[in-house]
């Protein structure tokens, strides 16, 4: 018997002001999609934005529903779109913010783990990583330079 240890690392910027110019511009777009979520019930609102190698931005955020689970996360609408709409084309940058209209949001707010699970599906097809950005509505930054980072152990098509 032995021990595994996993380890992950992560790259904090103080301000989305120190993010490189094409990440400003793309948490910029997931500012936007956030304003426009559609989340009544849980007042959190989340946005996505998904930077294309063929130069394309999708844009993606959260669509509550009055039967719950119906509702999906601002991932999965950005990543799901991306994917139908541009089957071909790879991910390499998603940013994500959120904020809660109860409260100012100033930690970074990482995707669930169902979101996780959709993203990972990507980056595995793909075989390249993605880098995602996210942050709440201010403050920090996190990057992590792939999906798999935040996934350790994951679940893909190798063991179907
Ligand atoms: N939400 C997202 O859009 N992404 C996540 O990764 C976590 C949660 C949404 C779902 C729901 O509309 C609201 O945030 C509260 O959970």
């Amino acid at each position: 018997m032995k021990d595994v240890k996993i380890e992950s690392t992560f790259t904090v910027f103080e301000s989305s002001k120190e993010l490189p110019k094409e990440v400003a511009s793309l948490m910029k777009s997931a500012s936007e999609a956030r304003l426009k979520a559609y989340a009544p019930y849980s007042k959190f609102l989340v946005g996505a934005a998904i930077l294309l190698d063929n130069g394309e931005v999708v844009t993606g955020n959260n669509q509550e529903n009055a039967s719950y689970p119906s509702g999906l996360c601002a991932e999965r609408t950005a990543i799901y779109y991306a994917g139908s709409q541009y089957p071909n084309a790879k991910i390499k940058v998603m940013a994500l913010t959120a904020g809660s209209q109860k409260q100012p949001t100033k930690t970074p707010i990482p995707p669930c783990g169902a979101c996780r699970q959709a993203i990972a599906e990507y980056e595995v097809k793909q075989d390249f990583p993605i880098e995602i950005y996210f942050m709440g509505e201010s403050g920090k930054v996190v990057k992590s330079d792939s999906l798999a980072n935040l996934l350790p152990l994951g679940f893909d098509r190798s063991f179907l």
